[in-house]
């Protein structure tokens, strides 16, 4: 299942697709991505990601390419693989394209490697029941917004919170708490729920603007604030929003619980309401 990708102009199985050892992807990380969910078969704000991708594209200087000309793309791979009504997440991935290894840009009539496949969607049960996360220092650059292919500080932090028996590590620069290695944080205070203020420090998450958005339609208290390492002790709740994990609940954060221990009355409510936007939207193409 999902054999069929796509690469440099064409549809393929993904054991033809055959990567240059001089893409700039491949020797810089010099590129961008995105994921893009899609529920029974429909994307769900493909627009936002498609946006986000072009403000990655113009961030890193990588032209040639407007990331809504993939949107035949996207279609068509749902078809040559079949996906009927499944849920499925597409991975685009663009980058400066093939040239000789040289730190700077290559020639404009270079062009950037596209590819894009899909994915089955694996939802972890903790999802639901709540996880467990660490914090770490940020040692990543300080163009967080951009969606850049180049996530070893992600990777590295990733991989101490699954050592660490969690799913999640939370980056903490200079004393305030960012965001996850793949989702956006929020903690609720007094009943109001705060997440960093978007800046180049954070991405700004797809899901964390849904979730922001339902809020803000539902009259529940949220505001877009520096949330400090201080203040985390005083959190009533704490939960994270990614397109994968759409609004999980942290039940425990550095081996401590958060509140009572069990997923809290306000990330249960948002979770529901995310989950009947993403149902609605199956059904409204106006929504997709
Ligand atoms: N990651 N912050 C970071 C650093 C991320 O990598 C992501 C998403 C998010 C959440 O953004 P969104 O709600 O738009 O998915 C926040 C993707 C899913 C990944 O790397 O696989």
């Amino acid at each position: 299942m999902f054999d069929t990708v796509y690469f440099d102009g064409a549809y393929k199985s993904k054991s033809e697709v055959n990567i240059s050892p001089d893409d700039r992807g491949f020797l810089f990380g010099d590129g961008a991505y995105e994921v893009v969910v899609a529920y029974k078969g429909r994307y769900f704000r493909k627009r936002e990601h498609l946006e986000r991708l072009n403000h990655s594209l113009r961030g890193l200087r990588i032209t040639g390419i407007d990331a809504f000309s993939l949107e035949p793309i996207l279609d068509d791979l749902m078809v040559k693989n079949m996906v009927g009504s499944a849920d499925v997440t597409a991975y685009i991935q663009i980058t400066r394209g093939v040239t000789e290894r040289k730190h700077a840009f290559p020639s404009s009539d270079v062009a950037p490697t596209v590819f894009v496949r899909l994915m089955p969607v694996v939802r972890d049960p903790s999802f639901k029941t709540g996880v467990s996360v660490i914090t770490v220092p940020d040692t990543r650059w300080s163009r967080c917004d951009i969606k850049s292919i180049n996530l070893l500080p992600n990777c590295l932090a990733n991989q101490l919170a699954r050592e660490a028996g969690c799913i999640e590590a939370i980056f903490v620069r200079d004393g305030v708490v960012l965001e996850g290695t793949l989702s956006s944080f929020f903690a609720v205070f007094n009943g109001v729920a705060r997440t960093a203020p978007k800046s180049n420090y954070i991405l700004a998450g797809v899901t964390r603007q849904a979730a922001l958005d339902i809020c803000q339609r539902e009259g529940i208290p949220c505001s877009e604030e520096p949330i400090y390492m201080t203040d985390l002790a005083n959190a009533e709740e704490m939960f994270i929003t990614g397109t994968t994990r759409e609004i999980a609940p942290i039940i425990q954060i550095d081996g401590k619980p958060v509140g009572s221990g069990q997923p809290g009355p306000f990330v249960r409510r948002l979770a529901e309401l995310y989950r009947m936007q993403a149902e609605a939207a199956t059904t409204n193409a106006h929504s997709a």
